[in-house]
């Protein structure tokens, strides 16, 4: 296959209605915080059990058309002793692998972050294509302030987001580029907007520039919500205001637009996806990407206890299906 036509059917995969991308991508740090919450320790093999069971959640590939895995996790068998890639695939899921190295501080600038990892990232896209991985996830981060993101960071994050997604498509692996707007601080929705469209639209800038194929990307964005230390907006005014921002700087030329949850409540994050799809016919499909909205009740319900795979599956399932009902705006509540 050439990897136009590779790139076009993994993106066939990936945006199909009703269907959306469970993020099981967490690092090493922020899977121990995750277990500690459920009082479990982290370690090689309870990580292996957990994303195990839940990829084997019965019926999963119904409502999930991928899963984006952590480094380690690509190259462990399920608890059958199968790959867990291998395990996805039957599933009727694609799997697909995160490859940024994490960020750090962006120097000569206070307050702002940069992602790391596009070095060596030619060669382990190779290594990650041969373990069965058919695209990849690199997430920027924006803190949000009344003077926070910088320019600099606006324009530095959307070029490592620009070169890791030509280098992604080179290799014929679909790229998510997911630039995160902080949930973190007590900015107004209307301050969400306006960082938002400044990020995203330097994004787009960055990809045209890199001359990455905007039908086989996948946009990972946050929702437009306040500050996480305001007042909750209501689902109509998250979803009003994510689609005019989204509306003015993603070219309809992209396929698909798959929500991180960002600290929003499961709960949260399938009614206000509900309220995007409520609204009529878009130019990209708007659909889902997360990791703890889909996956907290599972935890919850798992606590590290091989006893309790059913009642986790169960928790998955549900998660599953109520955001892939969302994500045709035939939730309900
Ligand atoms: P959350 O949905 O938990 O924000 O995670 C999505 C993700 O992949 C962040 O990079």
């Amino acid at each position: 296959m050439n990897i136009y036509a590779e790139l076009l059917s993994t993106i066939q995969a990936l945006v199909q209605p009703g269907k959306g991308v469970l993020a099981a991508d967490e690092s090493l740090p922020t899977i121990a915080k995750r277990f500690d919450a459920v009082g479990v320790e982290s370690t090689e093999d309870k990580r292996r059990e957990y994303r195990s069971l839940i990829f084997s959640t019965p019926g999963l590939g119904e409502f999930v058309s991928g899963v984006i895995l952590f480094e380690e996790t690509l190259s462990q068998n399920s608890l059958d002793n199968v790959p867990i890639a291998k395990l996805l695939e039957s599933q009727g899921i694609v799997p697909g692998i995160k490859v940024d190295t994490g960020k750090k501080p962006l120097i000569n600038a206070p307050g702002d972050e940069i992602t790391y990892g596009l070095d060596g990232l030619d060669d382990r896209l190779e290594i990650y294509k041969n373990q069965g991985a058919r695209f990849a996830k690199w997430r920027a981060v924006y803190n949000v302030s009344d003077t926070l993101p910088s320019r600099q960071a606006v324009e530095a994050n959307a070029e490592m987001l620009a070169r890791y997604a030509a280098l992604c498509q080179s290799k014929g692996m679909v790229p998510i580029v997911e630039p995160e707007v902080l949930i973190d601080g007590n900015h107004t929705i209307e301050r969400s907007a306006e960082v938002n469209e400044a990020v995203i639209a330097e994004v787009f800038n960055a990809l045209r520039r890199h001359r990455v194929q905007l039908e086989t990307i996948i946009l990972k964005p946050s929702m437009v919500t306040p500050g996480k230390a305001c007042a909750k907006a209501s689902p109509a005014a998250v979803a009003e205001a994510t689609l005019r921002v989204l509306r003015k700087v993603v070219p309809a030329a992209v396929p698909g637009i798959n929500f991180l949850s960002g600290g929003q409540t499961p709960e949260e994050a399938t009614i206000n996806l509900n309220a995007m799809n409520s609204l009529g016919q878009q130019p990209w499909s708007l659909s889902f990407s997360y990791g703890r909205a889909l996956q907290e009740p599972a935890q919850k319900a798992w606590a590290g206890e091989p006893g309790n795979t059913p009642a986790a599956q169960t928790a998955m399932f549900k998660r599953a299906r109520l955001n892939g009902a969302a994500s045709t705006g035939e939730y309900k509540a």
